[in-house]
């Protein structure tokens, strides 16, 4: 029997702290070890599908047409040149979904939605059977992080080791907390990965130090180092697993990966 994939959303409503590098490097990470992973690309810059290789005109439907005109996801769904992963793009007309949706009452639910929809009718005909789908939200609690909250089995938080960290991450909680009582009481945490850190900088030391007494083994043992080589990857249109396989940035999003997968062996034990 098919297992329904698991549901993550990369957030954080600070921009720059890594959800776009987590969300590509990650999801190539699971593929490479034999996962059928999908990104859905939520964030009107549309960083995660540029990062893949994804043309602006072959954005034909994106991650807006699934949720404000509800397409088929499957329409929506372009291959990578990784293989095993794949992508619903997206573009700057997400940029208009809170307005579109504003006079829905069920806003919230359009993604989780669109995704049930595609995994019912993926497990009766021949549509690909995922076993992750990775949400790369916008830096932003708004509508569309909402959305992504709510389809989410768990979530993902990138934290930057910098000065202010931690701020902001209280509003990222409460909102946690007020999905949890609402709209979708079964969210989990997966983990918290520390992103750019610098063993340089005693800064950097100082603020893992403070994430993990605040977040205890929530936050993941694999840490993020700050590595040119990732951010040079997204304008080569790859993610840095191909344009660099053995960098010390590859290296740890190869680790986190099977962190996440420990986790979720340990948490279906
Ligand atoms: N570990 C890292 N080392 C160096 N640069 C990084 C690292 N992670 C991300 N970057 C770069 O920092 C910028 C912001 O990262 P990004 O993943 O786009 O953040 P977000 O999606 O949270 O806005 C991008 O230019 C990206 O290439
Ligand atoms: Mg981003």
């Amino acid at each position: 029997m098919a297992t329904k994939p698991r549901i993550f959303a990369v957030v954080n409503q600070k921009g720059g702290v890594g959800k776009t590098t987590t969300s590509i490097n990650l999801g190539t990470a699971l593929a490479a070890v034999g996962r059928r992973v999908l990104i859905v690309d939520f964030d009107a810059q549309g960083n995660a599908s540029t990062g893949l290789g994804i043309s602006r005109p072959d954005r034909t439907l994106t991650s807006y047409d699934l949720v404000v005109d509800r397409v088929a996801m499957e329409k929506t769904v372009l291959s990578t040149i990784v293989p095993r992963l794949d992508i619903v793009p997206g573009d700057e007309n997400l940029s208009g979904v809170e307005t579109e949706l504003a006079t829905d009452a069920r806003r919230s639910y359009r993604l989780r939605d669109a995704l049930m929809d595609y995994i019912d009718r993926a497990e009766h005909g021949d549509l690909v059977k995922y076993d992750y789908i990775l949400i790369d939200c916008p830096p932003s609690l708004s509508s569309l992080t909402l959305n992504a909250m709510t389809a989410a089995d768990a979530l993902l938080v990138p934290l930057q080791c910098e000065f202010l960290a931690l701020e902001g991450l209280s509003q990222l909680m409460r909102t946690v907390e007020a999905v949890r009582s609402g709209l979708n009481p079964n969210l989990e945490i997966q983990g918290v990965v520390l992103t750019m850190y610098d063993r340089r900088n005693n800064l950097s030391d100082e603020v893992a130090d403070q994430v993990r007494a605040h977040f205890g083994n929530k936050v993941y043992n694999t840490v993020i180092p700050r590595n040119v080589r990732l951010s040079e990857a997204p304008s080569f249109g790859k993610p840095a697993l191909l344009y660099d396989y053995r960098c010390p940035g590859s290296e740890a999003y190869i680790r986190l990966a099977s962190e996440v997968l420990q986790r979720e062996k340990s948490r279906a034990a």
